[in-house]
């Protein structure tokens, strides 16, 4: 059996919480690759509406096994908030739920820490999330982190160690005003909550559920253009996104991926700081704002919006080795009298260029397509059959374009707004 991989193409929240949700019922296994309480990702089905983070949008369906594997980063007392509001809402995890011990443990220190940074890059900072997320990974990297199989034996002992670390360089950071008695109790309670999950070697589980023929989903967190290496870095989160972290993040070999499902909006978001070459400043950009609802769901925070970039996404299809793309939000641009995607980059000495440069932070500007709009509510659609000429004309534009095949179209965010070509 192979692995299928779902990852966002652009800069997060493309929706992927709601397609792995739909595509669950084809898969015995859905598993976290990368990541941590960074992630949002909403479903929403009869009636209710779910925000998960750290565990796989499979849950909700059925008895599937559903991995957070060693890619991921764990906070632990978020992870019991978030467990815990899923057992109230009678989504029991513990059987189904499997942890790998060799995931990174996000403690209270690195959330400081993740503060501190930002406060030192000034105008500079990246608009993370706060949630330590790049100073966990940087510990995993240099070799300094703390895993969740830690936690079975001497847990008190390398916490200290580990706390004690990283006081010092918040301390050489000027940034001692905390107190962080209150939230450490709950992270220790969070620490003994996580005991009662099975805790594996992912690598070995993955490996044999695919030996005994089960199908697994790989549910990608934030997008490629925040990709550690291929995003626009250094506003990026800290870890691989693209499609290769499916490999590290779980232990699967190269040759064992099948179909890569690329998500990408009809449009473009973005939040937090860094460059956006589409990004609108004027009431079309609000407008899109208003009408997709488009605030953070971990933060908060507005996002900005834009037109589609398929110089971007073009990139983000070859370095993930994209195989089928889903267009998600289509339902938002219905109410344009037109849409535009941006074809090429017009760089500041006036060339021109169709590919995604080293580095888009300085004068790029945008050269678009603007094609009719569609006029028309898309959210009631129940086939393809129904579409309106002109949003038939967008998809064929696009799938030229990124020459990919769009296997499903989303026009809500309900799980049966779900429209499969
Ligand atoms: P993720 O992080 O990629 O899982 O995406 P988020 O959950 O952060 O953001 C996507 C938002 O769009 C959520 O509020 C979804 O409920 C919503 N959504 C998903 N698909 C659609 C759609 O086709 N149309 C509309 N209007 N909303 C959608
Ligand atoms: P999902 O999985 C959108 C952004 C942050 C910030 C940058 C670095 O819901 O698509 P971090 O806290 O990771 O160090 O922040 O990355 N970011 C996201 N943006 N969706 C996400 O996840 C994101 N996770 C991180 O806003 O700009
Ligand atoms: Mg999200």
């Amino acid at each position: 059996m192979k692995v299928d991989v779902l990852l966002g193409l652009q800069w997060g929240d493309e929706g992927k919480g709601k397609v792995v949700d739909v595509l669950t019922p084809r898969y015995d296994v859905v598993a976290r690759f990368q990541g941590g309480p960074n992630a949002g990702h909403t479903l929403e089905f009869e009636g209710q509406k779910y925000v998960l983070r750290s565990i796989p949008s499979g849950i909700f369906q059925g008895d599937k096994v559903n991995i957070i594997g060693n890619g991921v980063v764990l906070a632990p007392d978020l992870f019991m908030d978030e467990a815990k509001e899923l057992e109230k809402s009678g989504h029991a995890l513990v059987n189904r739920l499997h942890i790998s011990k060799k995931a990174h443990l996000i403690m209270p220190t690195h959330r400081l820490l993740d503060a501190a940074y930002e406060a030192a890059k000034g105008k500079n900072k990246v608009g993370t999330t706060g949630k330590g997320i790049g100073p966990t990974y940087t510990d995993k990297i240099s070799r300094n982190g703390l895993r969740v199989g830690d936690i079975l034996e001497n847990f008190e002992e390398k916490y200290a160690a580990h706390k004690a670390r990283h006081e010092k360089i918040l301390a050489s950071l000027n940034y001692t005003d905390y107190d962080i008695t209150e939230v450490e109790k709950k992270w220790m309670e969070g620490i003994e909550y996580l005991k009662q999950f099975e805790l594996v070697v992912s690598e070995h589980e993955v490996n044999r559920l695919l030996r005994d023929g089960k199908s697994v989903l790989c549910e990608g967190a934030q997008g490629t253009m925040l990709d550690v290496d291929f995003g626009s870095y250094p506003f990026v989160t800290s870890s691989n996104t693209v499609c290769a972290g499916a490999c590290t993040g779980l232990g699967i070999g190269p040759n064992k991926i099948g179909d890569v499902y690329g998500i990408m909006k009809a449009y473009c978001t973005r939040i937090g700081a860094g460059p956006f070459p589409t990004e609108l400043f004027d009431e079309t950009g609000d407008k899109i704002r208003a009408i997709g609802h488009e605030y953070g769901a971990v933060t908060g925070r507005e996002r900005r919006c834009g037109w589609i970039d398929l110089v971007a996404l073009k990139y983000a299809i070859m370095v993930n080795g994209v195989t089928k793309l889903i267009m998600m939000k289509s339902d938002v641009l219905d109410g344009f009298e037109s849409v535009k995607a941006c074809v090429a980059y017009k760089l500041s000495d006036g060339t021109q260029i169709d590919y995604f440069p080293y580095d888009i932070t300085e004068g790029i500007e945008p050269v678009y397509v603007e094609m009719p709009g569609w006029n028309q509510d898309l959210s009631k659609i129940s086939s393809e059959s129904e579409f309106p000429q002109a949003f038939k004309n967008y998809i064929d534009f696009l799938e030229k374009e990124l020459e990919t095949p769009i296997v499903i179209i989303s026009v809500g965010p309900d799980r049966e707004q779900t429209i499969e070509r």
